[in-house]
């Protein structure tokens, strides 16, 4: 099964990090969506859309990405975030999104990721040290379960 995880991971590359643990089990061909967002994915039979938290949502790049993006039929998408407080399914809107255009998502990972955003600098940030090797492991063995 051939596989792509297109990431979104600006704030301390987190998303990155769970992103190319997943990677090595899949496996799958990391590309970074802020670079560029020219992605050919007729190729792949499963794609990862990853991103951290912001607001609430996944990154809002992603989303729009996603909304521009005609997914083959038949292709599986599963979805990724990061976040500072794990409180909420932060994937909601984009599953809602893909839910619109047909498309049903194979499943979702997320966890949390180092958080320095406003206030949260202050105090050096939340979520230190994540994601964690406790993370990615968890991460390692959601993904091998994909395929
Ligand atoms: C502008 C901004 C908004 C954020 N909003 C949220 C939020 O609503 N909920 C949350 O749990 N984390 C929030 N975060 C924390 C990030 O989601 C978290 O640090 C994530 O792991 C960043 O991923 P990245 O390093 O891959 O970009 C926010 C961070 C920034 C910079």
């Amino acid at each position: 099964m051939k596989t792509a995880i297109l990431y979104i991971s600006v704030h301390h590359g987190n998303t990155k990090k769970v992103a190319a643990a997943m990677a090595q089990v899949l496996p799958a061909d990391l590309i970074d969506l802020s670079l560029s967002n020219d992605v050919d994915l007729s190729q792949y039979d499963l794609v990862g859309l990853a991103s951290g938290c912001f607001y609430h949502n996944m990154h809002e790049k992603i989303l729009d990405f996603a909304r521009q993006t005609h997914f083959p039929k038949g292709q599986k998408i599963f979805l990724l975030c990061t976040c500072g407080t794990p409180y909420r399914d932060y994937t909601k809107s984009m599953k809602k999104l893909l839910k619109q255009k047909g498309i049903s998502v194979t499943g979702s990972f997320q966890c949390r990721g180092f958080d320095t955003f406003g206030p949260f600098a202050r105090i050096g940030g939340i979520a230190k040290g994540h994601p964690n090797e406790k993370d990615l492991a968890k991460a390692r063995e959601w993904a091998g379960s994909l395929n």
